[in-house]
């Protein structure tokens, strides 16, 4: 199968490890092992738990437990309705291999995670995209998704909080959405994986797959729970599409590490206590990132509703992977180049990492931009 480069993962795999202040990085920042013990106040039991698992496959689509848990994040669905996967990473590739085939039309809505338009394209659909607009705040454009999408296409895809604009859409645009995917008879994927610490409100914006009988919801343990290394993510749908994702499950994950279930189960059924500590540091963070912004007159953003990134529109006249590149070598600050996700002149941010490393980090960007101008 041919599939185009994933420029963003290149990026980071390439200078993440060496970089000095990553300011590159999308989950909030990591627990450790200890540190979610501690917070779940669950120390004592879970290692126990931990030591008497045996280690064979498990249940195969995740544990009763953990599908539970999981389900508790939608209003309208059961344990049935869930698969557990590697990661949201692991559940988007699933979806598409499920859902789309050659011939199809899939509607992507970008920027985005690029899985959600090399993925499809690399399945033989033809992809249309559909650009947010930044200049209405990286708002939707509803009635040119309402002329993309037809009787016939198959699916439409966004990610919502997005990567890497942080735009949210409110449930009235989502409600239109929803009636725009029901009039073409479409499935909708909806990439969730930031859900739960958006900067108003409860915290966790409404789930598509709360909406509509053809919405999928993906997402995982990675970003507002900063359990990445758990590699731990899962797909909510109806009854139909999970028994389609399980036939092509069965060939490339069979079931998800015991350890990753039960830890992952610990988070979630603490998921107050941790998603309250991600929400204290999005928000400090993000005044930190909102104030330096405000005092850049070369900076421009659309402050994120929701997530862990913002892209920074920046005026000096350089290419984006020239900019990063720069900045990389001349102070060891690392952000994306906005080009990964086809959007020039801008870089995208993480916010959501350690306080006092974006604080220092955004100093050495400020010293950075001022060098340009000289
Ligand atoms: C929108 C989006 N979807 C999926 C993923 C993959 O997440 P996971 O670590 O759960 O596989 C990412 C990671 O950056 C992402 O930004």
């Amino acid at each position: 199968m041919q599939i185009a480069d994933f420029l963003v993962e290149i990026w980071m795999n390439r200078y993440e490890d060496e970089c000095q202040y990553n300011l590159a990085e999308t989950c909030v920042q990591s627990l450790t092992v200890a540190q979610l013990l501690d917070l779940a106040g669950q120390r004592d039991a879970v290692l126990a738990e931990l030591a008497a698992t045996p280690l064979t496959y498990g249940p195969i689509r995740g544990s009763d437990r953990l599908r539970g848990l999981i389900a508790g994040l939608y209003d309208t669905h059961s344990p049935e309705d869930v698969m557990v996967t590697h990661g949201t990473i692991g559940a988007n590739m699933l979806v598409y291999k499920a859902l789309v085939e050659p011939g199809d039309h899939v509607v992507s809505v970008v920027p985005t995670y690029q899985q959600h338009t090399s993925i499809p394209a690399s399945l033989g659909a033809d992809v249309d995209l559909l650009a947010l607009d930044e200049a209405q705040g990286w708002r939707l454009d509803l009635d040119r998704l309402r002329e993309l999408a037809h009787p016939g296409t198959k699916l439409i895809a966004l990610a919502n909080p997005n990567n890497p604009t942080g735009a949210l859409l409110s449930r009235a645009d989502l409600e239109q959405v929803v009636a725009i995917a029901d009039a073409a008879g479409a499935w909708l994927l909806a990439d969730e994986v930031y859900r739960g610490i958006d900067q108003a409100g409860t915290g966790s914006t409404t789930s598509a797959a709360d909406l509509y009988p053809k919405a999928i919801s993906t997402g995982g343990m990675s970003k507002p729970y900063s359990l990445a290394g758990l590699r731990l993510g899962w797909i909510t749908g109806p009854a139909e599409l999970i028994e389609a994702v399980s036939v092509h499950r069965d060939y490339d994950t069979i079931s998800v590490s015991r350890v990753d279930d039960l830890l992952a189960s610990v988070a979630l059924a603490a998921k107050d206590v941790v998603l309250a500590r991600s929400r204290d540091i999005t928000q400090r963070n993000l005044a930190i990132l909102d104030g330096w912004v405000a005092s850049r007159p070369d900076v421009m953003y659309v402050r994120p509703a929701g997530g862990t990134t913002a892209l920074l529109r920046y005026s000096p006249p350089l290419g984006s992977y020239d900019f990063c590149t720069r900045l990389l070598e001349d102070t060891g600050v690392m952000f994306t180049p906005g080009a990964a996700f086809g959007i020039e002149g801008t870089v995208r941010i993480g916010f959501a990492d350690d306080t006092d490393n974006l604080k220092v980090g955004l100093d050495l960007v400020g010293e950075f931009l001022d060098s340009l101008e000289h």
